[in-house]
């Protein structure tokens, strides 16, 4: 039975051997054919090619009377693209660029090229919102004969609705742009053919995801290539594929003549450098060029139609207040040399002071010609600008450093983790104080910091400029599950003979073979009793609620029924009363879990769970936010086992408070970074609200546990929900003197050294007795027969005195303090139930 993880974990390891092992022959059987398909693919393209330098502006017309149309996929009359929405793509392009310099007064300045500078460099990644409009009408599937318009294709699937289709209303979009910083300058043309384009043209691609949060459900995500006019802020990026060959044809969707004439420089340029190196690579290279499917960029025989999009961004100037420009003249020259010194000292930090640096912003219009629908982003001027503001983020410099930053904070926190796990550890140096501490939530923190660990050791490889502050993550982590794995070592021998003495218990119990009852749990189970708890209330009232028959003589040697048997026991030092029957346990005794089998269920776990975050990218956002906060949620239920533990075994508390705080609050803080912090680094949508939740849940923890600690371990749990234990802060009544329920000092001389003897209250009197650890007077409140115990005050004045199985009497901090070192009674060196 407990080999079981071993051997699924066997099992996962000889499929992935047999995998490795076995020939892909398909797999080079297609190669072969793959640089055929790719020798025609890249034919076309030069083709294409061809076609666009031979065009000029004005040549793609389709919405004119006289439709004119050029002859590249997806441009061409047969393709029956919806075209009629391009020039509202234009339109809807210049208002949106328009409006983002008007703020300034300067709306007509933007088409001669003259207004406000913006960042020239686009790397960032930007995050936002969009919301689709009805400009056009949508296309199914149904309305495109791909086999008519591409006959030398095989599609598939293009009887069914397509990918990437936008069906919701809105929606959250990441764009993250990879500028060139190679410009290509040229002369403009005059002004009356504005709008200009500034002189200067870079390529650009992106990584674009939109999510389809109230539509389809998926999370889109595709790649754009296009062009970049530094000067003016303008971006153009278009999709391109089998049937679209969108970056051909992009000079001809721009917005002007000038647009167009130095985006066909730029591309004639450097498509026909890309299609000779992948010439170059036919055979060793099988990815197509510019190709907008990320998850499967290769050449393909049968490809799967996607809808194409036709994207325009426009990068919104600094406002002078965000960059602390205040004085109205030469302020272009200023915003500029601002910007500039900005970006170079970005790009080679010399250490020159910066202020902050604002974020980068842009707007961004998508047209989808073939599916038929248009997105915008939200924001000013159809949105307030307290609502919505476009796509907003970091420059690429910024978002490393803010990266670095709280991968540095991370990397603090846990080290402030191992510094509360050390002096843990020194607090919880003895068995008995090791006992109480729960495995299992000790545990959960290990595998966390484990896979911790083990994410920054991934990285740290690609970290690039990140290398060295994953290399603290990993440092601090690995030191956090060193520490953390020896102290969980620790914690499991102590624990160990728990499951076998209970097993051993359960035999005798039932008299029959315990072998149902094998397993090894960690946690104490319920043990089966047979005693009668209530029926002894009256005669021989709470200081013996370890289920001893009611009349019988005090017995000194006293079987409580939690024998969680400390290390001292097993070491073999004084089992001898606990039971006779030792032969028969011992042959019934089944191996119990070793350690390293533990570890190796706890890497299979956290592998598992990996793997399964991984793959949660893909999901529906609905699903993976549930599952995400599923994760936290059970990450955050860390102290439920530790009050589990504290109720079975009536332990008050097992861990300093100072752990309890500090890790409580040092686990919530990388959550809360994700969960609320709107701009975190990995771009996930925060879920404040969920957050909230997990808080609660952990403080209601917390609350339970100070509970336990305060009032009792038990408190508010019935009974007969818990196993037996030693009640070491019993109600001492008069009424049990008889029975010699009374501690021995207490009951020796019946009215000893009266601090009062009057009662002070009305059922209330107070006895001293001399506490034999600290030589101090005791005094401890005993009932008067035919009271009834006073609720939380009588339970809290109980909390100060111990009475031990053998009815010696101590304070509670000398006993617990002995205790700590010894389960044994300092006077008559009997066995004490641990705490
Ligand atoms: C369009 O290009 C194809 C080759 O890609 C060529 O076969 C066809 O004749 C061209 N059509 C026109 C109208 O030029
Ligand atoms: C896209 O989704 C719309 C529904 O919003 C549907 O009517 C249309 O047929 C779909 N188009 C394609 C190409 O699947
Ligand atoms: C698409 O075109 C092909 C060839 O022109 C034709 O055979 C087929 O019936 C068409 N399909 C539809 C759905 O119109
Ligand atoms: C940038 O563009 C130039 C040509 O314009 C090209 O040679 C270079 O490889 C590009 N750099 C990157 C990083 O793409
Ligand atoms: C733009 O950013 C890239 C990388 O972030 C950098 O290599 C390049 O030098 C920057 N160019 C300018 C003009 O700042
Ligand atoms: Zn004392
Ligand atoms: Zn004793």
């Amino acid at each position: 039975m407990s080999r079981q993880p071993q051997n699924t974990a066997g099992f996962f390891i000889f499929i992935l051997m047999i995998w490795m092992i076995f020939p892909d022959t398909e797999r080079s059987a297609e190669t072969f054919l793959l640089s055929d398909l790719a020798g025609e693919r890249i034919q076309r393209f030069w083709t294409a090619l061809h076609v666009l330098g031979d065009t000029r502006w004005g040549d793609f017309a389709p919405t004119k009377e006289q439709a004119k149309w050029v002859n590249l996929t997806g441009f061409r009359q047969e393709d029956g693209l919806s075209w009629g929405g391009l020039d509202h793509f234009r339109q809807r392009s210049l208002d949106f660029s328009r409006y983002a310099f008007s703020a300034e007064g300067e709306e007509q300045l933007w088409d001669s090229a003259e207004a406000l500078p913006v960042w020239t460099n686009a790397s960032g990644t930007l995050h936002g919102e969009w919301h689709k409009t009805d400009a056009i009408a949508p296309r199914s599937y149904a309305s495109h004969n791909l086999s008519a318009s591409m006959p030398d294709i095989h599609w598939v699937g293009d009887d069914a609705p397509w990918a990437r289709n936008m069906t919701g209303r809105e929606g959250r979009m990441v764009v993250m742009l990879e500028g060139n910083t190679t410009d290509l300058e040229y002369e403009q043309l005059s002004v009356d053919e504005a709008p200009l384009s500034g002189g200067s043209v870079r390529s650009i691609k992106a990584n674009v995801q939109i999510e389809d949060t109230h539509g389809s459900h998926h999370n889109w995500e595709m790649r754009l290539w296009g062009a970049h006019w530094p000067r003016k802020g303008v971006v153009m990026l278009t999709t391109t594929s089998e049937k679209f060959q969108g970056l051909f044809g992009l000079p001809h969707l721009t917005p002007g003549a000038d647009y167009f004439r130095s985006s066909q420089m730029l591309l004639n340029e450097t498509l026909a450098h890309t299609l000779k190196t992948k010439e170059r690579d036919i055979y060793v290279d099988p990815n197509q060029p510019w190709s907008s499917d990320v998850d499967n960029s290769m050449y393909t025989k049968y490809p799967y139609p996607h809808c194409e999009f036709v994207m325009y961004g426009q990068l919104q100037p600094p406002t002078r207040q965000s960059v602390g420009l205040t004085k109205p003249e030469s302020e272009r020259e200023a915003l500029a040399n601002m910007i500039h010194a900005a970006e170079s000292e970005l790009e080679a930090p010399v250490g020159a002071p910066l202020g902050s640096i604002p974020d980068m912003q842009m707007s961004a219009v998508i047209y989808s010609p073939d599916c038929g629908f248009f997105l915008e982003t939200k924001g000013p001027p159809d949105f307030p600008p307290g609502q919505a503001h476009h796509l907003l983020g970091l420059k690429k410099e910024i978002h490393l450093q803010q990266v670095k930053k709280w991968l540095l904070v991370f990397a603090l926190v846990v080290s402030l983790q191992v510094w509360l796990l050390r002096r843990q550890r020194v607090e919880s140096s003895t068995p008995s104080t090791m006992a109480r501490v729960s495995f299992s939530t000790m545990g959960m923190m290990l595998l966390v910091d484990g896979m911790t660990f083990t994410a920054a050791a991934t990285w740290v490889s690609s970290a690039a400029s990140t290398f060295l502050p994953t290399l603290v993550l990993m440092f601090s982590s690995f030191l956090s599950m060193t520490v953390g794995g020896a102290f969980l070592g620790n914690i499991h021998d102590v624990q160990l003979p728990e499951g076998r003495d209970r097993r051993d218990r359960n035999q005798q119990v039932n008299g029959a073979s315990g072998a149902n009852d094998a397993t090894a749990d960690a946690q104490p189970a319920v043990a089966p009793t047979g005693t009668q708890q209530g029926g002894a209330e009256s005669l021989l009232p709470a200081p013996v609620t370890a289920g001893r028959p009611a009349n019988t003589v005090p017995d000194p040697v006293i079987v409580p029924s939690d024998q969680d048997i400390d290390a001292e026991i097993a070491e073999g030092a004084a089992a001898a009363p606990l039971v006779g029957a030792n032969q028969q346990r011992a042959e019934a005794r089944t191996p119990v879990q070793s350690f390293q089998s533990i570890v190796g269920r706890f890497i299979l776990l956290s592998l598992t769970i990996s793997f399964l975050i991984i793959s949660s990218t893909t999901w529906y956002p609905s699903w993976r936010s549930g599952f995400l906060n599923a994760l936290g949620f059970i990450y955050l239920s860390l102290w439920v086992p530790q009050i589990y533990r504290n109720t079975m075994r009536n332990c008050r508390r097992a861990l300093k408070w100072e752990f309890v705080l500090g890790q409580s609050v040092l686990r919530l803080l990388p959550l809360a970074y994700f969960w609320v912090k709107e701009d975190n680094f990995l771009y996930a949508s925060p879920e404040p609200r969920a957050f909230l939740v997990m808080c609660t849940w952990l403080w209601v923890q917390i609350v339970i546990l100070a509970a336990q600690d305060i009032v009792g371990p038990r408190f508010g749990v019935p009974v007969s929900w818990t196993p037996d234990a030693w009640d070491y802060h019993p109600i001492l009544r008069e009424d049990s003197l008889e029975a010699g329920g009374l501690p021995i000092g207490l009951v020796m001389d019946d009215h000893p050294g009266l601090a009062d003897s009057e009662e002070t209250k009305k059922n209330h009197n107070t006895r001293t007795i001399d506490c034999s650890i600290c030589r101090e007077h005791l005094e401890v409140p005993v009932i008067k027969s035919g009271n009834e115990a006073s609720g939380v005050t009588g339970a809290l004045a109980r909390r100060l005195y111990m009475v031990t199985p053998c009815r010696h009497i101590f304070h509670t901090a000398c006993l617990e303090g002995w205790m700590r070192f010894r389960l044994q009674c300092p006077i008559c060196r009997e066995e004490l139930p641990p705490l």
